[in-house]
C-alpha cells in the first residue's frame, strides 16, 4: 500500500497552518519533558498518564490518544520489551526500567506528536546503548529531510545506521503525515525501501523509528494494543514532528 501513496495526497501546509502546527509541538514536547521527569522507581504508568491528561486540559488542549480507536488512556508507555502503543496501568517502574513515552497534544484543530526514553534510576549498559541508538537513528532520519529528497531517504539513513549496530528496525509501525489529522499521509517507513516519493517545503511529518536489541518482529498483544518484540528483547523509539523547510528542515516538537 505504502508505495501506492501518491505525493499528490500530501498536503503543504500554509504558513498560517505551520503556526498553529509550531505551537501545539511545543506543547508536546513540554508536556514530554515534564512526564519524564515523573519516571523513576515506584511511580506508577498511570500517574504519568494523570500527569499528561491533567496538564494537557490545563493548556487547552486534548491528550489525542484518548479514545483514539478505542485507546483507553491519554499518553502511550511502552516500557522495556513493549515496542509501542503500551496502555499505562497500575505497573510500578523499577530501577533499570526504560519507557518511552509517546504524547500526541491537540490545540486548535492541529496535532504534535513526539516521544522520548526514560530511565528509571540506573540502568544495564545494553540499555543505555540502546535508548541513545534509538535517538540517533532518530536523528540521522530526520539528517535526510529537505526538499526534493525522497522519503526512502529517511528509512535508509536510519537503517544503514542500526545494521551498523547490530540492531534491527520495527517495520510494522511507520512514521506520519501530521496536522488536523493525527495520522495523515504520507508513511515514512524507518528501513530501506523505494518509495519514489520527493519531500517538498511546508510538508510536515514525524520520524519515530522502533529500534530492537533483537530481531524487527513483533507482536501484539490480547488488548489489542501493547505490542511487544517477538523475542523478548529490548525495544527503544524516539519521536519528532518536522517541518520540510526551504532548506532543510525544522524540528517542531521542541520547547
Ligand atoms: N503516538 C503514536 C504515533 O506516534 C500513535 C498512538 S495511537 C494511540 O503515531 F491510540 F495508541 F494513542
Ligand atoms: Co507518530
Ligand atoms: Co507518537
Amino acid at each position: 500500500m505504502a508505495n501506492r501513496l501518491k505525493a499528490s495526497a500530501i498536503r503543504i501546509k500554509t504558513p498560517v497552518e505551520i503556526e498553529r502546527m509550531r505551537k501545539v509541538c511545543r506543547l508536546a514536547a513540554e508536556t514530554l519533558r515534564r512526564a519524564g521527569e515523573m519516571v523513576r522507581p515506584g511511580v506508577t504508568l498511570l500517574e504519568i498518564d494523570k500527569f499528561v491528561h491533567d496538564f494537557t486540559f490545563d493548556n487547552g488542549a486534548y491528550p489525542a490518544p484518548l479514545n483514539y480507536e478505542g485507546f483507553p488512556k491519554s499518553v502511550c508507555l511502552s516500557v522495556n520489551e513493549v515496542v509501542t502503543h503500551g496502555i499505562p496501568d497500575g505497573y510500578e517502574l523499577k530501577e533499570g526500567d526504560i519507557v518511552n513515552i509517546d504524547v500526541t497534544s491537540r490545540l486548535d484543530g492541529y496535532h504534535g506528536d513526539c516521544s522520548a526514553m526514560f530511565r528509571a534510576g540506573a540502568v544495564s549498559p545494553e540499555a543505555e546503548r540502546l535508548c541513545k541508538a534509538a535517538r540517533e537513528a532518530m536523528m540521522r532520519g530526520i539528517g535526510a529531510v529537505r526538499p526534493g529528497a525522497f522519503f526512502a531517504d529517511v528509512g535508509e539513513a536510519i537503517e544503514d545506521y542500526c545494521d551498523e549496530l547490530g540492531y534491527s528496525v520495527v517495520r510494522d509501525y511507520c512514521g506520519h503525515g501530521i496536522g488536523r489529522g493525527f495520522h495523515e499521509e504520507p508513511l515514512v517507513l524507518h528501513y530501506r525501501n523505494s518509495q519514489r516519493i520527493r519531500m517538498a517545503a511546508g510538508m510536515i511529518f514525524t520520524v519515530e523509528p522502533m529500534v530492537n536489541a533483537g530481531g524487527w518482529q513483533v507482536r501484539t498483544l490480547q488488548d489489542g494494543w501493547t505490542t511487544v518484540t517477538a523475542d523478548g528483547s529490548l525495544s527503544a523509539q524516539e519521536e519528532h514532528t518536522i517541518l520540510v523547510t526551504r532548506d532543510g528542515y525544522e524540528i517542531l516538537t521542541v520547547e
